[in-house]
């Protein structure tokens, strides 16, 4: 498995040396094919209309500088923005009929301040639950009416604001069959076309996203994604676009043929949107796996840039100072594009060199 990486990634560092070589010996438009000093993501994913954004951490940012540096690269160097957590239930509804919206307000602002779109995430999930919703707590009939409660709610408050909208996240087990959550075990699977036609009551111009990890190549679970977006399409359920999160770990190979999988869900005419980017590894990191986590990032946005339909790309936090990842994955870490001091790793410049080089290209980004 690893010496698969390890012959991939001769070709990746041949590549980049390769554009490098080509920028040297400077043709007319082969600024294009480099990031320039002063470049930011944003800007080069403006060039081939993709918007690229970052999950954002609201115990940090501020516009009164609760961590400065943080609060200024989200703002320069992304489209658009995802609340990491302050959207979820648990968040805006710790008490049963006590919401609590200021940190995700503040988040939107902060966006329409820096003219950013806004990834909604997410409405429907197993995880992060208030713990007053319990299975014990209501019937299987209360518990719909309270998910169709708080999905009304949640997307009346913010309508208009959200660009995409995570409806349902999470929703498939690894094998492909349903995950057996508190919504599948109280209201059956139907609870996913639900779902998906209550938000769109409550926000009928946002963009409806099904958002899942381990669906970036072809494999069971991507299957069984690609057959319910299907069936829900033929039922005429408002569905837009899937999501497709990027949590990848360099001690795995690559996913099965990543452009393959999105141009799929394209030629069904919907959006996509790598959503919660980050490649992990085992800490201390090595020069080998620096490279395994760069072209990681880079093959995940080729497969984007790859879908006419792929409308944002956006990493789950760009600095590994407040990164999920040591918390949930024992010895994992540097998972992001920007180090504990805001220092641009090679990841970043990957993205940027991948995106730079699409620019010279005539591909065309709907959204
Ligand atoms: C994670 C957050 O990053 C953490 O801060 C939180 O404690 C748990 O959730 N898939 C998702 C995200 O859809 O919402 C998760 O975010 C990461 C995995």
């Amino acid at each position: 498995m690893k010496l698969g990486r390890i012959a991939v990634m001769g070709i990746v560092a041949a590549v980049l040396a390769a554009s490098a070589v080509s920028v040297a010996v400077a043709s007319p438009g082969a600024e294009s094919a480099s990031p320039n000093q002063g470049d930011t993501l944003r800007g080069l994913g403006a060039r081939v209309g993709l918007r690229v954004g970052t999950a954002v951490n609201m115990d940090v940012l501020g516009s009164t500088g609760v961590d400065a540096p943080y609060t200024d690269i989200t703002g320069s160097e992304f489209s658009t923005v995802t609340p990491e957590n302050v959207m979820k239930w648990q968040l805006v509804e710790p008490t049963q009929g006590q919401y609590d919206w200021s940190p995700a307000d503040d988040l939107v602002a902060f966006a329409q301040q820096h003219g950013q779109r806004v990834r909604g995430h997410t409405l429907v999930w197993h995880s992060q639950l208030p713990n007053w919703l319990t299975p014990a707590a209501f019937t299987n009939d209360q518990l719909r009416d309270l998910l169709h409660k708080h999905i009304t709610d949640e997307a009346t408050h913010f309508r208009g604001k959200i660009w995409q909208w995570d409806v349902l996240n999470e929703a498939f087990n690894d094998d492909g069959t349903l995950r057996p959550t508190i919504w599948l075990n109280a209201i059956g699977p139907g609870y996913i076309a639900d779902v998906f036609r209550w938000a769109h009551a409550a926000d009928p111009k946002a963009l409806l996203f099904y958002n899942d990890y381990n669906i970036e190549g072809l494999g069971p679970k991507s299957d069984a994604v690609y057959a319910m977006v299907q069936q829900l399409q033929a039922e005429g359920v408002p569905i837009d676009g899937v999501g497709i999160q990027g949590h990848l770990d360099t001690q795995y190979p690559l996913p099965n043929n990543m452009t393959a999988n999105v141009a799929r869900f394209d030629a069904l005419g919907l959006d996509t949107a790598f959503t919660e980017v980050d490649v992990r590894t085992f800490v201390p990191v090595t020069t080998q796996e620096v490279l395994a986590q760069a072209e990681d990032y880079t093959a995940m946005l080729q497969a984007c840039l790859a879908a006419r339909g792929c409308i944002s790309f956006t990493v789950w936090g760009f600095t590994d100072k407040y990164s999920w990842v040591p918390g949930f994955f024992t010895g994992e870490g540097a998972a992001c594009i920007y180090d504990e001091n805001y220092q641009k790793k090679p990841e970043y410049d990957a993205l940027a060199q991948t995106l730079a080089l699409a620019g010279g290209v005539p591909i065309r980004h709907r959204g």
